[in-house]
């Protein structure tokens, strides 16, 4: 069995990060979104994985490389336009042969691992698998119908009146037929080539297409709000590790990470939170479920429910929550004079400020 995972995209709903990195590059209680997704999958005893890449491609290859450091080995595929996830299903045919595979979205966060689900799928080969989740309002997702037998009747997507609770999750298994939908369906109103209108194509041809329930946590991270989501969950199973510096003054309660090389310098930090190496957090207020990237720079700042990019840099702001501040940013007082604010902010790039 093998994997292809889908991290190209253009993660619109994800800008400004999306602006200057792949969506599934973001942090995840520091760990890109793609690790844990590809040491979700080396969970299942699968290794051999197709990851699909768009024009991020480099920074994609900078940050997991072959994948030896995750015990996985990568091929990269590169897609010039993301034409749809049926689209990269037909792109990686020829990495994928006819073996079975696990296709997994490279933005999806199943953390409670799919292990169960892999195992059931290589019990019976259904030609299709969907992997699905119990969500009390499920209308802002792809919905399965099923009959009586936990057989897949129908695919919705979105639908305003949901007939079932069964939310899709970005996780699908297939055995090679599933090559022969990918080339039999046309393109959506929307242009893309949709990984829902092949599973219909093997539903209407009377292919057994199943579904089984993932109970534990899942999230997709397309929007901020959900990786910040995605961020206190991953952070409430963090353990205590102080290998950094943390100097007589500071008082740390809770689960915290202070990775070698960072120093917190007469701060507070109340976990869980993970501050990453080569920063350096001083007279700073770290709140819980906070996740602090590589070489930043908090100086007199109060942060909480957040997470700071690698080489930002926080100097005399309080009050700062929900936040997420990308790489290398700076937020700073007001070089004008209070009560004047000063804004460099970037295309479509959101400022919540006290009136
Ligand atoms: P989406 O999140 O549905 O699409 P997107 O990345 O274009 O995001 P947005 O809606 O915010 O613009 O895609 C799900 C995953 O599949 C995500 O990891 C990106 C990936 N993908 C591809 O690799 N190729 C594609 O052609 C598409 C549509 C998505």
């Amino acid at each position: 069995m093998k994997a292809l995972v889908l991290s190209g995209g253009s993660g619109t709903r994800l800008r400004p990060f999306s602006y200057s990195m792949p969506k599934q590059l973001i942090p995840i209680a520091n760990k890109p979104v793609l690790a844990h997704v590809l040491e979700n999958i080396r969970a299942i005893g699968v290794t051999e994985i197709g990851v699909i890449v768009g024009d991020r491609v480099n920074q994609i290859q900078a940050v997991i490389g072959d994948g030896s450091a995750l015990g996985v080995q990568v091929t990269y595929i590169q897609q010039d336009s993301p034409d749809g996830l049926a689209a990269c299903v037909a792109l990686a045919r020829p990495f994928l042969g006819d073996d079975d595979f696990v296709m997994y979205l490279g933005d999806n966060m199943l953390p409670d691992g799919i292990e169960d689900i892999a195992a059931e799928f290589a019990a019976h080969r259904p030609s299709a698998q969907v992997v699905v989740h119990k969500a009390a309002d499920p209308r802002s997702f792809g919905v399965a119908e099923l009959d009586v037998d936990g057989r897949v009747e129908r695919l919705v997507e979105k639908p305003s009146q949901p007939k079932s609770d069964l939310a899709v999750t970005g996780v699908y298994f297939f055995t090679s037929v599933v090559h022969e939908a990918v080339t039999a369906i046309e393109p959506s109103a929307r242009g893309e080539l949709e990984i829902t209108d092949a599973i219909q194509w093997l539903v209407a041809r009377g292919d057994e297409v199943k579904a089984s329930v993932y109970d534990g946590y899942w999230k997709d991270t397309g929007r901020v709000e959900d990786v910040l989501e995605c961020n206190r969950r991953l952070l409430d199973g963090l353990r205590t590790d102080i290998l950094g510096e943390v100097d007589a003054a500071s008082v740390l309660t809770g689960e915290v990470v202070v990775e070698a090389g960072a120093r917190v310098i007469g701060s507070r930090i109340d976990g869980p939170a993970v501050i990453a190496a080569g920063s350096v957090i001083e007279d700073s207020h770290i709140g819980p479920h906070t996740s602090i990237g590589g070489d930043c720079v908090l100086t007199g700042a109060d942060i909480g429910y957040s997470i700071v990019l690698d080489g930002a840099t926080i100097t005399e702001v309080r009050g700062l929550h929900a936040s997420i501040i990308g790489r290398a940013a700076s937020v700073g007082p007001s070089s004008i004079g209070e009560p004047r604010r000063r804004l460099f902010i970037g295309d479509h790039t959101r400022v919540e400020v006290a009136a």
